[in-house]
Parts: C-alpha cells; structure tokens; sequence
C-alpha cells in the first residue's frame, strides 16, 4: 500500500515538505503552486466514499476503482453497497462499510476499523440530503436533518479520521459542498446554508491542514442528475450527469485544485453572482427564478 505514491507524482516545483508517516511537518507553498499535492496516479490509493450508495458518490466510487484505487463505501443502504462491491471486479479493491453518518460513535467505529487496516489516501464525504423549504412553511424536523447529514455528520467524520491523517502527514479530503451555498436562493432555506457552512469548514481546514501536508478540497457542483435532484419540478440548468461530475472532480484531484467546481458553464455565472452588491443580487436571483 503506498503512503506516498500520491506526492510523488508531483511535478517538478510542487512543494514538497511531505513528512514521513508519524512525523508531521509544516509545507510551504508558493503563490503559482497547486493548493493541494495533487493526485494523479490512483493505483494502491484507498479511498473511503461516504455517501456511495448512489448519484455522485456511487459514480466517483466506481472511477475511482476503475483508475485502480482500492473503495470504501458508506452509506445508509446496505444493500446498495453490497450491488456496488460486486459491480466492481466481483468486489476485488472495493468493500461496503455501513453507516449513518448522523451517528457519531458508528462513524468512529468505522473509521477506526478502516484505519487498522492502512492509511487513508481520500476521504470524500458525499452524504447529502435535499428538500425545499421556504421561511413561509418552516419544518423543524427537516431542518434539523439537513443540518445533521449535510454539516454535522461531517464533522463526526473529522473527528474520527483527522488524528490518524495529521499524524501520518498525508492524505486529501474532500467535502462536496455546492453552489447553492454560495448565496441565498429561493427555496433554499434548508439546504443553503449547511453547503455555506461546509465551504467555510473546508477553507478553515484547508488552512490548518494544508501547512502539515494534507490536501483539502471542497466541490462545488452545479445540478446533476441524481435522485436528490429528482424532486426539481423545473429544468435544471447545465444539467450533467453523475459519472460526468466524478470526471471533474478526479480532474480537480489531479490539478491540485481546492475549489473544484463544474459545470463551469453554469459555476462561473454562480460566481459572478456572488460579487454582485444586494441591491443587484437579490431583483438578479427574482428574475431568473420567478421567485
Ligand atoms: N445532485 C446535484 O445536483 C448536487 C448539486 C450540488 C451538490 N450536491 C451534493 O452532492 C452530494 C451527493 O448528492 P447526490 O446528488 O449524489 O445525491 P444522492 O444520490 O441522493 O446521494 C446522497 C448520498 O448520501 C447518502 N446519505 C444520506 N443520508 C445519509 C446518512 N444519514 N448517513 C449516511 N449516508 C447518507 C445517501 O445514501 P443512503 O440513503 O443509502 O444513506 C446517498 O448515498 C450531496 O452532498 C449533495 O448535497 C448535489
């Protein structure tokens, strides 16, 4: 199993600094330097997916084994899981973990048994959960569970892998976060702001983490087409599909990037929104929603 393989793929003028396992030391990176060490050679790499039992998780799960890293898949559907691990070479370098991210002492456990099995080169949380609320039709309940599952949950997730990665001195995480965190929209009063949360979480960490040698990246998707998206009564813009998104994401990897977002087509025009001054913002999002 290769606990460097990932860095050693860096080109020429990366910053090295990459501490042997147990011997944490800090990195310095210039200011054309990738902001992650990046990840291109995926051979021998494990890689746990939390939120694998469809959509993008399951997609990036199954490129990921298909460029040969060995999978660790979690979700709530076992059953989801175990198809997945079958699919996968008849299960060779892929292996189902159950969980409940919402479950703290079950993330811990888990993540404990991976770990005495070797390092983790990528952990990728994908678990996401999706309704629209306005501020006119409040549901406590549904409110609380997006805060559980979209913020929350990673937090568990940290808490059980970061100790182990800090000490080693390598290995890359990854929070899917999304475009809907970037500013307010309609119908977002659930969703919008456990993905603001998340990306701030991820610039937080990136900034303790990325000076001790680990990459941290948070994704940005726009829509694609899973079954969290399935409810959207209205045509999703730039709409791609899970497998195109996991392309994009292992691309993000490969370039060392922190902020992976796609489709550009559609991310950029999220970008240039968040510049704009409230007073331009806010008549900009009516118009283009009818909301
Ligand atoms: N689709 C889009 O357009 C889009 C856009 C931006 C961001 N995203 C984000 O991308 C991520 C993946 O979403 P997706 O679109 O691929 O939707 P999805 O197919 O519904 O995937 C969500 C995953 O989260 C898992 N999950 C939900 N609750 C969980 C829990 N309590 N414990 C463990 N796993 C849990 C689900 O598995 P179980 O139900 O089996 O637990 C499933 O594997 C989410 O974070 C989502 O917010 C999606």
């Amino acid at each position: 199993m290769s606990t460097s393989r990932q860095f050693a793929a860096e080109p020429a003028g990366h910053p090295t600094g990459v501490a042997a396992p147990g011997q944490a030391r800090a990195v310095q990176r210039g200011f054309w330097s990738s902001l992650n060490p990046r990840i291109t050679d995926w051979h021998g790499l494990r890689v746990w997916v939390i939120g694998a039992s469809s959509g993008i998780g399951e997609a990036t799960a199954a490129a990921l084994h298909a460029h040969g890293a060995q999978v660790l898949v979690s979700a709530r559907n076992a059953t989801s899981l175990d198809a997945f691990v079958k699919r996968q070479s008849g299960g060779e370098g892929a292996q189902a973990w159950p969980l409940d991210v919402t479950d703290a002492a079950a993330v811990k456990a888990t993540a404990q048994a991976i770990l005495a099995q070797g390092p983790l080169d990528l952990v990728l949380y994908c678990a996401g959960h999706y309704n629209e609320m306005r501020a006119t039709e409040i549901d406590m309940a549904d409110l609380k569970k997006h805060l559980a599952i979209n913020y929350t949950g990673v937090l568990h997730v940290i808490d059980a892998v970061l100790p182990a990665m800090t000490a080693r001195g390598a290995g890359h995480l990854s929070l899917i976060s999304s475009v809907a965190g970037f500013r307010g929209l309609p119908k977002s009063l659930a969703y919008g702001p456990t993905k603001a949360a998340l990306t701030n979480l991820a610039e937080n960490l990136y900034l303790d983490l990325g000076p001790l040698g680990l990459g941290v990246s948070v994704i940005h998707p726009g829509f694609v087409q899973t079954p969290l998206t399935a409810q959207n009564d209205f045509t999703m813009p730039a709409l791609i599909t899970p497998e195109q998104a996991a392309k994009a994401m292992i691309a993000g990897w490969a370039q060392g990037d922190f902020d992976i977002h796609f489709p550009k087509r559609f991310t950029r025009v999220m970008k240039l929104l968040r510049l704009l001054p409230y007073r331009a913002y806010f008549p900009a999002v009516r118009r283009a929603t009818g909301l």
